[in-house]
């Protein structure tokens, strides 16, 4: 049994309207059926466009929304049927680890303070002596020196308080994190340096985590499964190298087109799939295959039928009714759309690209010069400007296709 299992995992929110009486007048499809499984210290990566459903799954799985239907099963236990006294010690073996670590740190408190508040609600460590030596321990393994303890959040950079949200998690020592887009708030040289570290922590701790994304560059190294979302739904999953080397779904290989490669031969050859349109409204998802009205290879039966998420081989699957067709090329994409495959024009290499760049030789620059100086040293420009970063539009753009 896998660690995490979910099963046609469905979170429809209803749409209320009225002025004496709400009524519900309709619903936002935001997760609509997902069934995947997460393995123990193993990564999951989701990655999908802005609205595509990401964080309302991740919140599923800590049931910080309500399951509409469907199951999530950690280590055999459903939590969404956990009644609540249970759900709240059961939380502690699921943490998040958020996208922007100013807003989800309280400014204050402490560090020791922020730290140790999970623990002891938890009934972690005997005293409070007990709970500072593990804080110390952890930050040690994050990268973040001794004397943090009685600092406060805006005294650290962005990338400092990201390890101090690593470390929030990490002392309650849990089966499960999500990280949910846990470097778009940072600025990319400081990107590598994190997901350096949550590898290393993995390894070291035998940590298992579900890393959600927009960006395919930011969960490529990571993932040992990619699943990839549209619309609430997976539209593909396959062990990381084997969607890299060959996405089968129109979807997928529309978000591969648009990441730049650093060779520049290969980049000079480099086809894109243009996509057009936004990503339909939840609240009123297109029938059949939810991506008929963007794709450029959508048949008749791709308006009626919705493709179900098949095996293609070797654990590779995808929801298309073409898989096979386009593959081996006996379906064209049509001509008459931007979305034919042309050769990629000369751009400048996207934010997302950096991680993979860098991501063999940062780790040691990742806690060495950090330790001892001040937070100014490591990144502080970016710590103001992070809420900016977080929205940059090129980062989304290349990884949307668009
Ligand atoms: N509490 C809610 N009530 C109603 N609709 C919601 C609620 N939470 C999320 N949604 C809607 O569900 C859809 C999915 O949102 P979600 O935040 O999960 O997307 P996401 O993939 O995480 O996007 P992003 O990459 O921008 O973070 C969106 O259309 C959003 O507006
Ligand atoms: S089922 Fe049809 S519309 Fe959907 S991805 Fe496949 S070809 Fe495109
Ligand atoms: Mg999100």
């Amino acid at each position: 049994m896998s660690l995490l299992e979910l099963d046609g995992v469905k979170v429809h929110f209803p749409v209320k309207k009225g002025i004496l009486f709400d009524r519900t007048v309709g619903h936002v499809y935001a997760v609509d059926g997902i069934s995947l499984k997460v393995e123990a210290g193993q990564t999951y990566g989701l990655v999908g466009e802005s609205g595509c459903g990401k964080t309302t799954l991740g919140r599923a799985v800590l049931r910080l929304v309500d399951v509409t239907d469907g199951s999530v099963v950690l280590d055999g236990t459903d939590v969404a049927k956990l009644p609540e006294k249970e759900l709240r010690s059961f939380r502690r073996r699921l943490q998040m680890v958020f996208q922007d670590p100013l807003g989800s740190l309280n400014p204050r408190q402490n560090i020791e303070s922020i730290l140790s508040e999970g623990m002891a609600a938890h009934g972690i460590g005997a005293n409070q002596e007990e709970r500072r030596e593990k804080i110390r321990e952890i930050l040690a393994k994050v990268g973040l020196p001794a004397n943090s303890l009685s600092r406060y959040p805006h005294e650290f950079s962005g990338g400092q308080r990201q390890r101090i949200g690593i470390a929030r998690a990490l002392v309650l020592e849990p089966d499960l994190i999500i990280c949910d887009e846990p470097v778009s708030a940072l600025d990319v040289s400081i990107q590598a340096q994190v997901i350096n570290l949550l590898e290393e922590l993995q390894e070291s701790m035998g940590l298992t985590y579900l890393v959600i994304a927009h960006d395919l560059a930011v969960v490529r190294h990571i993932s040992d499964v990619i699943g990839v979302m549209y619309l609430g739904s997976l539209v593909e999953e396959a062990p990381s190298d084997t969607l890299y080397e060959e996405p089968l779904h129109p979807y997928t290989r529309a978000l591969m087109s648009a990441v730049p490669v650093p060779d520049p031969e290969v980049e000079e050859r480099r086809e894109r799939i243009l996509l057009h349109g936004d990503l339909p409204s939840p609240a009123n998802p297109p029938a059949g295959c939810r991506f008929h009205t963007r794709c450029p290879w959508a048949q008749d039966r791709c308006g009626k039928e919705r493709p179900e998420l098949t095996d293609a081989g070797g654990g590779h699957k995808v929801a298309c009714h073409f898989t096979r067709e386009i593959q081996d090329g006996t379906l064209r994409p049509a001509g008459d759309t931007e979305a034919v495959v042309i050769p990629a024009q000369a751009e400048a290499p996207a934010a997302e690209s950096e991680p993979d760049a860098t991501a063999s030789d940062a780790p040691e620059s990742a806690e060495a010069p950090e330790s001892d100086e001040a937070p100014e040293s490591d990144e502080a420009p970016e710590a103001d400007e992070a809420p900016e970063a977080e929205d940059a539009p090129e980062s989304k753009d290349a990884s949307e296709g668009k």
